[in-house]
């Protein structure tokens, strides 16, 4: 059984203008001790599936799924008392996620105290510790700190050993190392992927970038419109991607061009949140549309674990 369990995850925000679909039909099967990416446009609705997963998603929201658990247990009733329990939360600003005006010895020891019944000098040695493990090289110095005297790949890293200190076994990091140096996302990545396999833990991982799916995931998710339109092992979704999106995503990459060339952008939009969608969402945009595209549904197509919706045959991808 995946630790985390969604099947035709949809999540409706009602407006004044009308009700937005933020998510129209997730499914995400992630199993224990994976780093699973999910990635797709902005819109596609990769923050409100972390913030459902979270119970944080808007009040009010219509949150509906053929299935929606987490370790057995149903989202749409545990959520919030899973959260900061087994489920916790790396927010892509550290700098927001921080209290400007607390020391991180106060912040940790916040954390630490909510979640653990220990002395004072017992949580100041698991602060000392659960610093050390994300690789900050002096925590004492760290602890003595305000977040504005920390780097930004520093304040990183409190935030994960706050993570670490509620003893979550199941990360969301939304895209965790984009408001970071290059050079200091690929640590912070580095660093994720490492407590994968010390700790035993389990990540989901957001992001639009498509090198963060290669260089840190065991399996992707991408997401067009709200709906998951492909799944699979890393290796197999990048090297032949189903769905002509991901084929379009990777297409757009820097490196697919020469040097100096022109990005290659997808040319078009997203459908937007509030209408109706009757086939393939991608189908306005897609190179290889064919004539049934845009009014029926697209069937399920796959290579073992590998698995896209597409109404092109499997020996078009
Ligand atoms: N509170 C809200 N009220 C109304 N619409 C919302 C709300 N939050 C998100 N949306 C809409 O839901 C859709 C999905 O948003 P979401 O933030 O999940 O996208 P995303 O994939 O995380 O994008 P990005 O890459 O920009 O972070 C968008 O159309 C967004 O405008
Ligand atoms: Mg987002």
């Amino acid at each position: 059984m995946p630790l985390l369990d969604i099947r035709n995850l949809s999540v409706s925000i009602p407006t004044s203008e009308g009700e937005v679909h933020a998510v129209r039909a997730v499914s995400l099967e992630i199993e224990r001790g994976e780093v699973h990416g999910v990635i797709g446009e902005s819109g596609c609705g990769k923050t409100m599936t972390g913030m459902a997963v979270l119970g944080l998603a808007p009040k009010g929201a219509r949150i509906v799924a053929d299935r929606f658990n987490f370790d057995g247990e149903d989202l749409r009733e545990r959520a919030a008392q899973l959260r900061g329990r087994r489920i916790g939360m790396i927010a892509q600003d550290p700098a927001a996620a921080l209290n400007p005006v607390l020391s991180i010895a106060r912040q940790m020891d916040d954390v630490i105290r909510a979640h653990r019944d220990l002395p004072h000098r017992g949580r100041h040695a698991e602060a000392v510790e659960l610093l050390a493990a994300t690789g900050l090289p002096d925590p004492e110095r760290v602890l003595r700190s305000y977040p504005h005297q920390l780097s930004g790949g520093m304040q990183q890293r409190v935030v994960i050993a706050q993570a670490l200190a509620t003893g979550a076994e199941f990360l969301i990091a939304d895209e965790p190392t984009t408001a970071l140096d290059v050079s200091v996302g690929a640590q912070v990545l580095a660093l994720l992927r490492k407590l994968v396999t010390e700790r035993g833990l389990t990540v989901l991982m957001i992001t639009h970038d498509m090198d963060v799916i290669a260089e840190a995931c065991d399996r992707a998710t991408v997401l067009y419109a709200g709906r998951s339109v492909e799944t699979g092992p890393v290796d197999a979704v990048l090297q032949s991607p189903g769905h002509p999106y991901t084929r379009a995503l990777l297409a757009a990459l820097p490196d697919a061009a020469p040097l100096g060339a022109r990005l290659a952008a997808i040319e078009g939009s997203i459908p937007p949140p509030r209408s109706a969608i009757a086939g393939c969402a991608f189908a306005s945009r897609c190179p290889q549309a064919l004539q049934q595209c845009a009014a029926t549904p697209p069937p399920g197509r796959n290579r073992a674990a590998h698995r896209w919706l597409c109404h092109l045959p499997e020996d078009a991808a």
